[in-house]
């Protein structure tokens, strides 16, 4: 495959874009810091789609005043040679100006309830700010279809519900976690841990591993295996470990069976990583 085009602008993605057939693009939206989890996005929509169309903006608008948007990893020419690897047709690489070319949207999504439990609770605002830049990367694009990672499982399902409730005409396809041998789940953000905070993370997988073995024994089984793993590791700072029903993020009581997912967020060093595994209870 040859170098993906680069778009910086509107006007050089409305040319760019123009040039794919109009019939079926797929969109991957990234921060970019790309790794294989991203690269198993774009092959996937590779296998099913005429075009593919990769996404790098670190949208401001979804950092809170005190997290990591200045320190976060920036690597633009490795993530060009991914995405060209990977057979992308084009990469949309704008600045902030280009997408807020009035500052800071007077106007932009609410994520609602779904948006201020778990990940929101931590970080207020977050969701809003991911929604609306979500939202204009698909008017821009122009997409039929687009993937996310289940690594992010609450963004996935708040993307969902905008897809639906707003009639947003795209297929929104999610991608199951890609890891680390050892079974850290990838992030671009694992470039903070220093070699022992690397050690420490690994509880929160193991954690989930932990639950998910003990998913025939319901909820309470579930939570206290995973609890048991992280209470062994001090210098894993554990925001929340949950088992929620996978549609409305509340706690599942002890009777339920089905479908659930075991999530987990912590700080790790100066780092907070975040993972979740599937699990079907019963
Ligand atoms: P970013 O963290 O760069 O992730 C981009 C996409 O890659 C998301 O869909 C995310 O879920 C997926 N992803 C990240 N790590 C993964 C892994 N280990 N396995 C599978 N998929 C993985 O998520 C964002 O950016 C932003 O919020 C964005 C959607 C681009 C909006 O700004």
């Amino acid at each position: 495959p040859g170098s993906p085009m680069v778009a910086r602008t509107r006007a050089e993605l409305r040319t760019a874009r123009a040039a794919l057939d109009d019939g079926d693009v797929a969109v991957v939206m990234t921060m970019g810091a790309l790794h294989d989890g991203h690269a198993t996005l774009i092959r996937r929509a590779r296998e099913t789609h005429a075009h593919v169309v990769v996404t790098i903006f670190l949208n401001p608008l979804q950092f809170g005043p005190k997290e990591d948007l200045s320190r976060y990893p920036r690597t633009f020419d490795a993530d060009l040679e991914i995405c060209s690897a990977a057979g992308v047709d084009l990469v949309f690489a704008p600045t902030p100006d280009v997408i807020y070319p009035d500052g800071d949207p007077g106007v932009r999504l609410s994520a609602g309830p779904l948006g201020d439990v778990l990940e929101g609770q931590s970080r207020p605002g977050h969701f809003d700010g991911m929604l609306t830049v979500v939202a204009k990367l698909m008017h821009l694009t122009r997409c039929t279809s687009a993937y996310f990672g289940q690594k992010d499982a609450q963004q996935l399902l708040l993307i969902r519900r905008m897809v639906r409730d707003l009639d947003f005409p795209v297929r929104v396809v999610s991608v199951p976690t890609v890891r680390e041998p050892d079974g850290l789940a990838m992030s671009s953000r694992n470039t903070y841990l220093t070699a022992s905070d690397r050690e420490t993370a690994l509880c929160l997988s193991s954690a989930l591993r932990a639950g998910a073995a003990a998913a025939v024994e319901g909820p309470s089984a579930i939570r206290r295996a995973a609890r048991e793993v992280l209470v062994h590791e001090p210098l894993a700072l554990i925001d929340y470990l949950v088992l929620v029903h996978p549609e409305t993020l509340q706690d599942v009581p002890e009777w339920y069976r089905g479908e659930a997912l075991l999530a987990v967020a912590g700080r790790v060093g100066t780092t907070r990583l975040i993972d979740n595994l599937p699990v079907m209870v019963g």
